[in-house]
């Protein structure tokens, strides 16, 4: 893992021509917290505003490796150091400001240790079609952010790449990500608690780990996601299409949710909920809280599986997922030269389930 990191960490391309953001609010030197070893990781990326309105930052990577010992984490304080884009010529005159970006981008990346790259608020800044390279390995955050717009975001990371989710949500309402192209080494998307009034549109993804929301409930916590939108998406060999996965133990809820018109080409695992997610090397002990898991519309989705299990739904004991719709629903095996007579399977348990239309394949679930 240690060489892998070392290997990989330094292709990152993002490019942006759209981001729009009214708010994000964050208590930022608290976060900090969990960030850790800048010389085994490359610096977490941070896209903030100077009086902590707005940032997109790189969080999580650093939150699950600490997991297992918060000691660690927390006895670390990281300052970050602070490039402002208007330091680098940048003025928000109608303008084009994206030759000051890029330079403050190179200055960010090239630092070592926690940076944040200010954007200053209340101020209209013009960039063109705009490509951020590394080396820094990155991605997309948006956490507590309000009434955001993304389009035609690129982010490529490479597939060996840990922890680099393409763009992660977390407690953010009404965002819009449209027309974007994510390659990545974990989930191209990722919608965890808080987030309300998301849509992602037009979305391409893979290599990676597909388009998640969660994980949710992890160490006994209420998550609250809800009204979510994944509407024409094309999935190629991803691990992933469109999954939730919660742990065993959370609490709060999923719910109002559509996958729609989502092409899967060979895709491992292209319809996924899995309640008993463990991301962890101890396994998981049984508890019986669940995040409960409502109303959620698969619609128009076809293409490719990797493995056999095409659809796989498995639910908590607990509380089943209720209110489980697939409509319209084609996946089959991806070909492969050596066995090519299987065939896709659905499982499903614990899940309160309608099929309409042309749904293939199909559970033979009962409740
Ligand atoms: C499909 O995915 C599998 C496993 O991820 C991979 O081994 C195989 O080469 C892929 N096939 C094609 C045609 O891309």
């Amino acid at each position: 893992m240690y060489l892998n990191l070392k290997k990989s960490h330094c292709l990152l391309l993002l490019v942006i021509s759209l981001i729009s953001v009214s708010s994000c609010y964050e208590d930022l030197y608290h976060n900090l917290d969990h960030f850790h070893t800048p010389t085994l990781y490359p610096p977490p990326f941070y896209f903030t505003n100077y009086k902590q309105n707005y940032y997109y930052h790189k969080p999580n990577s650093a939150h699950r490796r600490n997991y297992k010992n918060p000691l660690r984490a927390s006895h670390l304080v990281i300052r970050p150091k602070v490039v402002n884009v208007d330091a680098f010529g940048a003025k928000a005159d109608g303008r084009d400001d994206s030759k000051a970006f890029k330079r403050a981008w190179k200055e960010a990346c090239s630092s070592t240790g926690t940076v944040l790259l200010v954007v200053p608020k209340n101020r209209d800044y013009v960039l063109k079609p705009i490509t951020f390279s590394g080396p820094c390995r990155s991605n997309l955050a948006f956490k507590r952010c309000f009434n955001v717009k993304a389009s035609n975001v690129l982010v490529t990371a490479p597939e060996y790449s840990p922890n680099t989710d393409g763009i992660h949500v977390t407690e953010t309402q009404n965002i819009l990500i449209k027309n974007s192209v994510i390659k990545t080494g974990d989930d191209c998307i990722s919608i965890v608690s808080g987030s309300k009034n998301v849509r992602a549109t037009g979305i391409t993804c893979g290599p990676g780990h597909g388009i998640s929301i969660g994980s949710l409930g992890a160490r006994n916590s209420a998550a609250y996601v809800s009204n979510v939108v994944v509407d024409k998406a094309r999935l190629s060999g991803t691990t992933n299409g469109v999954r939730i996965k919660t742990w065993q133990g959370g609490s709060g809820y999923a719910k109002n949710i559509i996958f729609q018109n989502v092409v899967m080409q060979n895709v491992s695992n292209p319809i996924i909920i899995n309640q008993y997610y463990c991301d962890q090397e101890k396994p998981c002990p049984e508890q019986h809280p669940a995040v409960r898991i409502s109303n959620v519309m698969y619609n128009n989705i076809r293409g490719s599986s990797a493995s056999e299990d095409a659809i796989k739904l498995s639910c908590s004991k607990s509380f089943p997922c209720h209110g489980i719709w697939l409509q319209n629903i084609a996946l089959g095996r991806q070909l492969l030269q050596e066995d090519n007579d299987q065939v896709a399977r659905a499982s499903c348990s614990n899940v309160g389930l309608v099929n309409r239309g042309i749904v293939y394949p199909r559970c033979s679930s009962k409740y």
